[in-house]
Parts: structure tokens; C-alpha cells; sequence
């Protein structure tokens, strides 16, 4: 008798707790409330001369038993189309502050070769250069971003890329392109003037950046360009007020300021594993991805003080997780496995993203192939799809969409002592009128009950969802092996008029498609 007052007691108490905690799990849409684009370039990619990003990667050249198409591989064409990439940032990284750019065009016979310094000590031998890398945005539809050198290089070297890629006159560089077999130009818009400038891209202080900013801008001239100026570290707030400061009377110069940020644990010096970790590193890496909010913010507040008129895009152009390279692999390669966590985080970061679009106009997820928080990974002809590409391929709903306003309150995912919100959001509205929500349960051992009121609208007339998630938080997709990570359909909700109440389950990203 006493057992079952006990197991009576202990029901009720559970109920009441789940009743409890639900409650507070409300998110509030306001469908009719719109006015900010997501801008499609928010989903942007980056490819660096580093490991085996662009060799193996993305070109294998003509002659090699990997189907391909002029060099560049088919599978990784096919599979990056899937998922819309709108814009790829290259030749770097820290690597485009020692590339000249006139090494890798003509005849590949007869390019020079260098040593690829930033990355491993290996020979670089030019073969994939300006015109094979504009092929290859082609063949993805994708835009080129291109990144100046302003570390080695020097302002008439940049000059003469900017007319060489864009100029439709006649003059040397033009000539010199037709001779290399392209007579029309490209027009790239987007130009990064050098990368990370206070470090890799030269150890400047902001103030020599910003004059040779100016310098390096007022000389890259042909076509409407989009410049963008070197970011400080993700912290250094001062960086960006002396470049803004200093470009304020130059507006006509500077179109774009860059953000990079990486979620690394425990930190820099010992990373951890990609594959192997406990819920102490599940908790951390989403943590500091969380982190990112908060710099981002500041660096937006202080772009608001000096360009009120949203004028300057900033460009999130390097972001991703960075972990210890997978054992047996080139130190210097960055190249790490890609699990549900990295996912997971994504989906947080590109909800960040979203979230402040009125200010980020471009995001570079580092890297496409092979790299870091990858895209794709490839072992000879072999290709896997990592769950960040799945959910880059979930997320391709909130390309140029508009931004919905919302209201998320939630409990919070707590590990010694610290707490978090368990969900993350961001919701959209496309030109069709259909609203997709991104749902993240970030708690890995717990399902939750959300409500949702979608304001704005009667009646939901269709309702379709998307999950990845896995049973594992450290499931991964490997070679040669069946998927353990993509994208499943969904349907764990009820309906009732305008609101919705969805169990997302524990370590999920849930996408809705509401008509
Ligand atoms: O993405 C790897 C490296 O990280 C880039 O080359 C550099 O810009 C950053 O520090």
C-alpha cells in the first residue's frame, strides 16, 4: 500500500513537473510583422588552398579516374548544387596573403610552384588558379568572393587582378585574360582587402590596416565591387572602431567589414576530439557557439554608432567548430570528422545569423571540402555528405527570405552549474508565403514540448517538417557506410488552428513548412 502512495506521489509529481516545464516552452511568431531579408549569402561557403580543400577536394584535374568536369569533380558539383551555395569566398584564409594570383593562370604546364607556408609546408603548383576556381562557382551556381593579398602582395598586384577578372576595355590585363582563353569578363562583386590582417595577413595594428585599406580600395577599381576591410579578432572591439573611424569620410570604399569566429574546446592549444566526446564537450562547444551572439552584437552596435545608415554589410566570412585533425592526418591539414553536435551548432550559428540580418549580409561556413567544419569530405572517388550538409540543405528554405520577428521563452539545458536555453529559433517568411521554422533542442538527453503561436495568420492550412538527428550525439557519416546522419520527415505535432505543439525531440533540428 505505502509502495503504491509512492508511485502515485512520484506520477503525479512528473506530471506536474512536465506541465510545469512546458509551459514555459512558448515561441510566438509574428507572421504578418516582416521587414528584414535574410540575404541568401548568409549561406555562403569558403574554399582555401589549405590540405585537401581544393586538391582532391574540389579539383582532381582532367586526366583523373574521378569523373569530373574540366578538373573539377562531379560528385562535390552535384552534391554542393543540392544546397543552393550562393556565394564561395577563396583563396583564403591566411593563404591569400602570400597567393599572387598571376602564378596560377595560363598554361598549367608552365605555372610556378611555391610553397604552401600557411598550411603543412607542401608545394603548391598553381594548377587550380582564377580561372578554374570562376569555373567552378559556375558549375555550383554560385558568386566568387575573392581575397586580395594585402600581407605579400602588393596594391598594384591587387589592381591588376580587380581589372584582369572584371574589365571589358582593352589593356594588357584584358589581353592578357582572352589570351587565357576568356573574352568576356566575370564582374565579381565581392573583394575582401586582405584577411585577418592583425594576425596571419600581416600582424598589422588597425591603424597602418585601415591606410592601407584606403590605398589597396582606391586602386581596385573595374566593376560595381563590394569591398569588404579585414575584421579584428572576434573581441577586438577596438579594431573595429579605428577601421570605421578611419573609413568614415570613405564611404565610398568600403561596402563590407569581416567577423570570423570559431567554437574550439577546451581551447586553442589542446582542442578536442570531433567524434570522441562526452556531454561536458557537447555542453561547451554549444556554449561558446552561443558565445558568438554577444561579440557579434557588440561589433553590430558599434557598426550602428558609425554607419547609422546600415550602409557597411557585416560579413560573418570565416565561422565553423575547429577540433584536434583526425589521427594519421597532416597536423597542418585541419581535417576533422563531422558529427550530429556539429549539426547542431550550425543550425545555431546560421539562427544567429538570421536572427541579426538586418546588419549580416554574408556568412562563410569554413570549409566546403575536407576542411574544418566541412560540407563534404572525400577520400579518393569516395564522397560522404556530413550532417552539416544536411542541415545546409534544410536550411536553404531561409535564402533571401524575410525575417519573421519572434518570442522564445524556454527552459534552460543546465550541466554543472552553468545553464543554457534549451531551444534556439529563427523563422521565415518566403515570396510564396510560406513560413519555415528552424526549431533547435539543444538538450541532448531530454524531448520538449513547444507551443506555438503563430500570429498573423487564421488557420494553418498545410503543415510539413524535416528532423536530423541521430541516437548518438557523436553519430557521423563515414565512407563506405550507410547514413547515420541526414535529413528524415517529421510530423510529432499537433495542430490547432494557428498554434502548433511540437515535441521536438532531444538533440534535434526541426524545420517546419507552415502554408
Ligand atoms: O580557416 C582556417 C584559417 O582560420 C584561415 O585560413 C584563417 O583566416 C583563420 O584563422
Amino acid at each position: 500500500m505505502k509502495k503504491d502512495k509512492l508511485l502515485i506521489l512520484t506520477l503525479i509529481l512528473t506530471w506536474v513537473s512536465i506541465i510545469a516545464s512546458d509551459k514555459n516552452n512558448k515561441l510566438i511568431v509574428n507572421v504578418d510583422l516582416g521587414t528584414v531579408n535574410i540575404d541568401k549569402n548568409i549561406y555562403g561557403h569558403f574554399a582555401e588552398h589549405l590540405g585537401r580543400c581544393i586538391y582532391g577536394g574540389i579539383w582532381v584535374g582532367e586526366d583523373s579516374h574521378i569523373p569530373n568536369t574540366r578538373g573539377i569533380r562531379n560528385d562535390v558539383i552535384e552534391a554542393l548544387r543540392e544546397i543552393n551555395p550562393p556565394v564561395v569566398r577563396w583563396p583564403g584564409g591566411c593563404f591569400a596573403d602570400y597567393y599572387h594570383w598571376k602564378d596560377g593562370i595560363g598554361p598549367r604546364e608552365k605555372r610556378p610552384s611555391m610553397i604552401n607556408s600557411s598550411w603543412g609546408g607542401v608545394t603548391e603548383d598553381n594548377s587550380f588558379g582564377t580561372h578554374e576556381f570562376l569555373d567552378f562557382c559556375e558549375l555550383i551556381g554560385a558568386e566568387p568572393y575573392l581575397c586580395v593579398n594585402v600581407g605579400s602582395g602588393t596594391v598594384q598586384e591587387a589592381a591588376d587582378w580587380v581589372e584582369y577578372v572584371n574589365s571589358g576595355n582593352k589593356s594588357p590585363m584584358t589581353d592578357l585574360r582572352k589570351k587565357n582563353g576568356k573574352e568576356e569578363p566575370w564582374n565579381v562583386k565581392y573583394w575582401a582587402v586582405g584577411n585577418e590582417s592583425w594576425g596571419c595577413g600581416g600582424n598589422m595594428t588597425p591603424d597602418y590596416y585601415a591606410d592601407l585599406f584606403k590605398r589597396y580600395s582606391t586602386y581596385m577599381r573595374a566593376g560595381q565591387l563590394f569591398r569588404i576591410a579585414s575584421g579584428g579578432i572576434d573581441s577586438d572591439y577596438d579594431w573595429t572602431e579605428t577601421i570605421l573611424k578611419k573609413t568614415q569620410q570613405y564611404g565610398h570604399l568600403i561596402q563590407g567589414y569581416s567577423f570570423h569566429y570559431y567554437s574550439v574546446y577546451p581551447g586553442w592549444a589542446k582542442k578536442g576530439s570531433a567524434t570522441q566526446f562526452t556531454e561536458n564537450e557537447w555542453f561547451n562547444m554549444i556554449n561558446n557557439t552561443l558565445v558568438m551572439e554577444d561579440r557579434l552584437k557588440r561589433q553590430i552596435a558599434l557598426m550602428n554608432e558609425y554607419d547609422p545608415e546600415n550602409r557597411i554589410g557585416l560579413m560573418a566570412d570565416e565561422w565553423g567548430t575547429w577540433y584536434e585533425v583526425e589521427s594519421g592526418t597532416n597536423p597542418g591539414f585541419l581535417y576533422q570528422q563531422n558529427t550530429l553536435r556539429d549539426a547542431v551548432i550550425a543550425s545555431l550559428f546560421l539562427n544567429i545569423f538570421n536572427n541579426n540580418a538586418e546588419r549580416v549580409k554574408m556568412a562563410n561556413i569554413a570549409q566546403t571540402v575536407n576542411v574544418l567544419q566541412a560540407m563534404l569530405l572525400t577520400k579518393d572517388e569516395l564522397m560522404v555528405k556530413t550532417p552539416t550538409y544536411y542541415l545546409f540543405k534544410m536550411y536553404r528554405v531561409h535564402q533571401d527570405a524575410t525575417l519573421l520577428p519572434i518570442n522564445l521563452k524556454c527552459e534552460n539545458y543546465s550541466w554543472q552549474g552553468n545553464s543554457i536555453p534549451s531551444i534556439s529559433a529563427s523563422v521565415s517568411k518566403d515570396d510564396q508565403g510560406v513560413v519555415n521554422m528552424s526549431l533547435t533542442n539543444i538538450n541532448p538527453n531530454k524531448d520538449i514540448i513547444l507551443n506555438v503561436e503563430l500570429r498573423g495568420i487564421d488557420k494553418i492550412k498545410t503543415l510539413t517538417g524535416e528532423i536530423i538527428t541521430s541516437e548518438n550525439m557523436n553519430d557521423y557519416n563515414d565512407f563506405g557506410k550507410d547514413e547515420k546522419v541526414n535529413v528524415k520527415s517529421f510530423s510529432n505535432y499537433k495542430l490547432n488552428g494557428s498554434s502548433l505543439e511540437i515535441n521536438l525531440p532531444s538533440k534535434s533540428v526541426v524545420t517546419l513548412k507552415i502554408k
